[in-house]
């Protein structure tokens, strides 16, 4: 089968590239490489040095003929979204709209879209459904629930079917340190660095933290499945405070590290723990790595 990755220069996205590729998907990239790395690349995938914005998706749509989209380009700053709503709506929602416009035209089977924990907002009950109400902090998170949203009326206007999968932090190998869930990154580089830590709030506040590898496979298997139209969170359902995530780094850098304590920043959510039961159920996926080795192997790579 052939499919789309865009943004398959990114972090997460390279990782889904190398599991297709593993899998004998025939998969073209397009990436503007804003944040994304050439290095990063597999050389098994045709790369296109592309804007999800720009008209001339289509015509490579028209030429490729896609059977699956997965949909991972976007602006990944809450900060910037913050800082910049019509840049960050201008890239995750036209550019979305953008390439659904090129998939329902083109006859694509399937789009798989990378959502996110931020559509929820701050929640009293942990683990968070996928049924929770929804209350973006940040126009980020609401760009991304704005896109859920197109996705919905496009399968019901126009038959695109869809899975839209919420991601919890997401971590591992090749990430950097801008984007959503790059705190690991940022203390790894940090400690390596010999640089104290700097800590927005108490450090009590606490992330679901996901391993990539099982992002990629949560993806691979979103085309599999013979039920689309599903909302599932990708996540280990398990609740690791920022405090128990320093220890974890630091025992495994076997280094002392030094905390900073600073104010808490506008839009962060406090709490964060994603019910993963949708994505045992309809997707039939698991996580499967722990967090100490997930942790492990990060912090090597980075290093
Ligand atoms: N990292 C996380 O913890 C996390 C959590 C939830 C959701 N997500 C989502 O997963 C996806 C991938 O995130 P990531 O962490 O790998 O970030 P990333 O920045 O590494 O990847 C995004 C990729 O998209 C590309 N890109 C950005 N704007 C583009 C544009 N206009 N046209 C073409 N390409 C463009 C970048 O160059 C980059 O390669 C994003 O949609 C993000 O919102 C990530």
């Amino acid at each position: 089968m052939k499919v789309l990755v865009t943004g398959g220069a990114g972090f997460i996205g390279s990782h889904v590239v190398d599991k297709l590729i593993q899998e004998k998907c025939q998969v073209v990239i397009i990436d503007d490489l804003s944040t994304g790395l050439r290095e990063n690349i597999n050389p098994a995938a045709t790369f296109f040095q592309l804007d999800i914005r720009n008209d001339k998706i289509l015509s490579l749509f028209m030429r490729e003929k896609f059977d699956f989209v997965i949909h991972l380009a976007a602006q990944t700053m809450v900060h910037k979204s913050l800082e910049m709503p019509d840049y960050d709506c201008d890239i995750n929602v036209l550019g979305t709209v953008n390439v659904l416009e090129a998939c329902r035209k083109t006859g694509v089977k399937r789009i798989v879209f990378s959502s996110t924990a931020a559509v929820y907002g701050n929640v009293t009950t942990l683990p968070v459904m996928e049924t929770n109400p929804k209350a973006p902090t940040s126009f980020y998170g609401l760009s991304k629930l704005t896109c859920e949203s197109y996705l919905s009326l496009y399968k019901e206007v126009y038959g695109l079917d869809f899975m839209i999968l919420r991601y919890a932090n997401v971590y591992g190998e090749r990430q950097g340190d801008g984007g959503e869930g790059g705190v690991i990154s940022i203390f790894t580089r940090n400690i390596n660095r010999n640089q104290p830590l700097l800590i927005f709030g108490d450090g009590s506040q606490t992330r679901d933290f996901i391993y990539v590898g099982d992002v990629a496979n949560a993806n691979y298997q979103s085309l599999l499945v013979n039920h689309a139209n599903k909302i599932c969170n990708i996540s280990t359902q398990i609740e690791t405070s920022v405090n128990i995530l320093i220890d974890h780094i630091s025992r495994i850098s076997g280094k002392m590290v030094s905390r900073n304590y600073n104010e808490k920043r506008e839009g962060d959510i406090y709490k964060s723990c994603l019910s993963n039961a949708v994505a045992r159920d309809d997707l039939d996926w698991q996580p499967h790595m722990t967090l100490i080795e997930g942790l492990d192997k990060t912090y090597h790579s980075l290093i």
